[in-house]
């Protein structure tokens, strides 16, 4: 097996169940980062585990996406509809959240019949060529140049610099808040000027929701926060309930495009997995019936009610997608070490190294987040006496 880490966590995991991992040593840690933001539910939802077992029992993969009739598929598809706006009734199921926005960025060109594409510095969009081209950090572009020709990479949030958008942009792609930039939230005037500039010039608008998207931030989308409905939606992560799965989605007019000159202008073998949508269908029903979106609220409420600390310098972001900012890197490593010790899974994010990552399932118990930010403070505090000694 390849590793990509040269300090792997290397954790062995047993089993995982609700908001705990369950260690080969015996040891179990409390999942603060949900598997990089899947995890929503929590481990092992028995709603989810008897779809799986019931789909795969059913049938598995039958065929090519999109040829036969698949009635996880097709369920998933409508009940996506229903929680989405009239211009974005159409889902394409990939595997993966870079599948799903390499598809948007494809239908972006075919439709526009334009080549360029702007996107913003410190995002993330994927680590496959088109999805890496439109990811904001040369860090890890430069070794796999040349990528993608024609990508305008734009300050984030800087409402002067989206002029750069035109008449020749087939479409500008955007995380409506930065994940793995550090938990960025752009402002709500940005966000309309975007919009608009993008109307003005006939660019589509792909917002990448595949970190932010099911109930993670208190709202099923957070461009629902933002007021501004996309061209194009993309999903992943915690869609598939803990399945691979992502899509994009548009409107039925727009993915015509996909259909012709030629026809098959994006195939996929696995994408929609029965097993996958089976999966998602059962978690989008959990997120509703258990009232997850209220709950990310008030594990946003507790959190910022129990993080406080000299250490700390910030904690930015919205529901269970949280950042807690603190002044230097070294300080931040100590902190996550020391939790993990201590039980907690905490993370950085991919471009920033003083952010610690906070995002728990949004079933995790409230006695055990309060115990997890309890543990966070006692590592502060240890961290900060280390650094004296
Ligand atoms: C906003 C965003 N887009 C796309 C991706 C890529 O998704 P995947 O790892 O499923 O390809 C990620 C992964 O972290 C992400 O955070």
């Amino acid at each position: 097996m390849a590793w990509t880490s040269d300090t792997p966590l290397g954790l062995v995991i047993d089993r995982a169940q609700g908001p705990w991992l369950y260690l080969s040593d015996q040891r179990r840690i409390v999942d603060m980062i949900s598997g990089i933001a899947v995890s929503s539910l929590g481990h092992g939802h028995p709603a989810v585990v008897e779809a799986v077992r019931e789909q795969a029992a059913r049938h598995m993969h039958v065929m090519v996406y999109g040829e036969f009739v698949q009635r996880p598929q097709v369920d998933l598809a409508e009940s996506l509809a229903r929680h989405l706006p009239p211009s974005l009734q159409v889902t394409y199921f990939t595997n993966s959240g870079t599948e799903a926005n390499e598809g948007a960025l494809k239908l972006a060109k075919k439709i526009t019949g334009r080549s360029k594409m702007v996107a913003f510095e410190g995002s993330f969009h994927g680590d496959t060529h088109g999805s890496l081209s439109v990811s904001g950090r040369h860090v890890y572009q430069d070794p796999f140049r040349p990528l993608l020709p024609d990508v305008d990479m734009l300050p984030f949030n800087n409402e002067r610099a989206l002029k750069s958008i035109n008449e020749q942009t087939a479409c500008v792609i955007t995380e409506p808040i930065q994940g793995e930039g550090g938990i960025n939230i752009p402002g709500d005037g940005w966000m309309q000027a975007l919009r608009t500039r993008c109307d003005e010039t006939g660019a589509l608008l792909i917002f990448d929701e595949v970190q932010t998207g099911f109930g993670r931030t208190g709202t099923l989308f957070v461009f629902e926060q933002f007021g501004v409905i996309p061209d194009i939606l993309t999903i992943a992560k915690a869609f598939g309930g803990g399945m691979p799965l992502g899509a994009f989605i548009s409107s039925t007019e727009r993915f015509q495009a996909l259909r012709r000159d030629p026809p098959l202008s994006h195939v996929t073998t696995f994408g929609g997995h029965p097993v996958s949508c089976a999966a998602a269908l059962a978690a989008l029903r959990v997120i509703v019936d258990e009232q997850l979106l209220a709950r990310a609220h008030t594990i946003e409420e507790r959190v910022r009610r129990r993080l406080q600390h000299p250490s700390i310098v910030e904690v930015r972001g919205r529901g269970a997608l949280l950042g807690m900012q603190l002044r230097d890197a070294d300080l931040t490593a100590r902190t996550v070490h020391r939790c993990l010790k201590d039980g907690v899974l905490l993370g950085w994010t991919l471009h920033s190294d003083c952010l610690v990552r906070i995002a728990p399932p949004l079933t995790i118990p409230f006695d055990v987040l309060d115990g997890a930010c309890d543990t966070i403070i006692r590592a502060l505090d240890a961290a900060g006496q280390d650094a004296q000694t």
